[in-house]
């Protein structure tokens, strides 16, 4: 029996994690299908009950549901508390589990896929909204230090509060951003979805910077910066899309996917 598999999103018709999935269930023998549905904006709720009655055994969670996914689970993992979002749940046992795998998706991307040592390094964090909610955690446990830049300096503070004390966790706003330099600069902004550039100034990055978009698809304003001033790695947001997909695979088929093969895959498309 083929077990079924979905990712919820509005909209949803561009997502890749159908394409990955199925790559994920091919190299290791898996019998799933997997595909994406698009939720109404009033929906979602409904749509992850009729997934249930149907027998699926999972699905994940995409914009704009992370929160309402999170709202719905009746256990939560310690990542999903974390983040306060939720976008892979597991349905076992007539109830409904969740947790966030967006965080380790990108920790993996840059220590594994893009072979970055991350402790002691100076990351710069732009943005505070939930994409940037969902991987601050997983960054603050690779050992870095994180500054949190966003226009909204009320928003930025309020992502930080849970890692006060002597934690290496502080907000700047763009204007104070000359002068300081970073190892790693990680854009968690929509700005890029309306082609729109943060407001960052020159010198931003130290040598040997990474400098990271968590979008993907194409090249965003900030990749085209990032470029500009000189930043030794530039890369899009593909690999944690990968990433992420292959811990919510194992987590529900428990069996880890080769991501490598499957990035090289989607990177030639
Ligand atoms: P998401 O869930 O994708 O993070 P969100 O919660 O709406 O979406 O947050 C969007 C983030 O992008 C916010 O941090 C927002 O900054 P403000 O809170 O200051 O509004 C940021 N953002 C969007 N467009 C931006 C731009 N052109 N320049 C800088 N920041 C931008």
């Amino acid at each position: 029996m083929t077990d079924k598999y979905a990712v919820i999103g509005n909209p949803i018709s561009h997502s890749k994690s159908p394409l990955i999935h199925r790559m994920f269930a091919e190299q290791t023998g898996q019998d799933i299908s997997y595909e994406a549905i698009e939720a109404p904006l009033d929906g979602f709720a409904a749509t992850v009950a009729r997934l249930r009655a149907e027998g699926y055994k999972g699905c994940n969670v995409t914009v704009p549901f992370k929160f309402e996914a999170y709202q719905l689970c009746d256990e939560l993992g310690q990542r999903a508390i974390d983040a306060k979002a939720v976008n892979t749940l597991i349905f076992r046992d007539g109830k409904i589990l969740g947790t966030n795998t967006d965080g380790p998706g990108l920790v993996l991307d840059i220590q594994q896929n893009l072979g970055i040592e991350m402790m002691w390094k100076d990351v710069l964090l732009l943005g505070a909204g939930g994409a940037a909610a969902g991987v601050m955690w997983p960054l603050f446990n690779t050992g870095v230090s994180i500054e949190v830049a966003n226009r909204n300096m009320e928003k930025a503070q309020a992502l930080v509060k849970e890692f006060e004390g002597p934690c290496s966790v502080r907000t700047r706003r763009y204007e104070d951003l000359p002068g300081h330099s970073y190892d790693i600069v990680i854009n968690a902004t929509s700005s890029g979805l309306r082609d729109e550039l943060p407001a960052l100034p020159d010198g931003l990055f130290k040598p040997d910077a990474l400098a990271y978009d968590m979008m993907y698809g194409r090249e965003t304003p900030f990749m085209a910066y990032a470029r500009r001033q000189g930043a030794t790695l530039v890369s899009d947001g593909l690999g944690m899309l990968v990433e992420q997909a292959a811990v919510a695979f194992d987590l529900w088929r428990g069996v880890r996917p080769d991501t490598k093969s499957v990035l090289e895959a989607m990177r030639k498309l």
